[in-house]
């Protein structure tokens, strides 16, 4: 579904993804992990438009993607959460939503979207739908509650619910599990896989390694910008270069 070819970019002096090349199938779960600072949000970066990369390429789809701006990627089928909670915070949970529907709004105005009769049709059905994504994270209840209002583990939740609002193809999600309990990440688990049944590929960024281990499909190691080990959980968990980077000794 997503190929990488050597893909390539540098801060300065810092190569902080360099060449790597990576295939992810479709209808699966791929994580990409790494110690802090190895460069997987900079990756995430490269693939959703925020960053040109500054060599290789990005294919979705067979279709070479690389250099393209975040809505268009957005439009091509791609959606991201962020590291970095990203939320129209003052907005009410259910309009965050909406907002997810249409990738090329940053504003957040959504009555600049909605003025003709035919466009406040659209609003009903959009509110209509973007409830039914509350259920579907079950964040049904906080519907009216401005997003800022949430609980750390609630607002990493709106934020997936956000991305899969606008009917991605791919959804990357960036530490989806930072600062959620240990029982929302149980529930974190169920999700992907349902996430899963509704036919999206999910390309995951997370350091809580039960998770990781149990939910993976494949995975990819980065360690200073460089593609370390790949393979099943199993695979992984026992090569010695991952132990290595992980422990950072001998
Ligand atoms: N916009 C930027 N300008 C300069 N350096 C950056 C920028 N973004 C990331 N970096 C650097 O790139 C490296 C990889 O960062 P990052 O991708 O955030 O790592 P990770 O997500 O794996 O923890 C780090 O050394 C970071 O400081
Ligand atoms: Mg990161």
């Amino acid at each position: 579904m997503l190929t990488t070819d050597k893909v390539t970019i540098k801060f300065g002096g810092l190569t902080a993804v360099n060449a790597v090349s990576l295939h992810i199938a479709p209808n699966k779960i791929t994580s990409l992990i790494g110690p802090n600072g190895a460069g997987k949000t900079t990756f995430f970066n490269c693939i959703s438009g925020v960053y040109k990369p500054n060599s290789g390429r990005v294919i979705f789809n067979e279709k070479e993607i690389q250099g393209k701006k975040p809505y268009q990627i957005n439009e091509e089928g791609i959606s991201r959460t962020y590291q970095i909670i990203n939320l129209f915070r003052k907005m009410n949970v259910l309009e965050n939503v909406v907002v997810g529907m249409h990738p090329r709004l940053k504003s957040g105005y959504l009555s600049d979207m909605f003025r003709t009769p035919a466009q406040r049709k659209e609003e009903r059905s959009a509110f209509r739908k973007a409830h039914e994504w509350l259920e579907f994270v079950g964040l049904e209840e906080d519907a009216l509650n401005p997003a800022a209002s949430l609980s750390y583990g609630k607002q990493r939740l709106l934020e997936i619910v956000r991305g899969l609002a606008s009917d991605p193809k791919l959804i990357l999600l960036d530490e989806p599990a930072a600062g959620m309990n240990s029982k929302e990440k149980g529930e974190l688990d169920i999700l992907l896989k349902k996430i899963l049944d509704l036919g999206v590929t999910i390309l995951v960024i997370e350091h809580d390694m039960k998770l990781v281990m149990g939910v993976s499909d494949y995975i990819y190691v980065l360690s200073n910008g460089l593609l370390l080990a790949q393979g099943t959980p199993m695979e992984v968990q026992n090569n010695p270069d991952v132990i290595t980077a992980y422990l950072g000794g001998e």
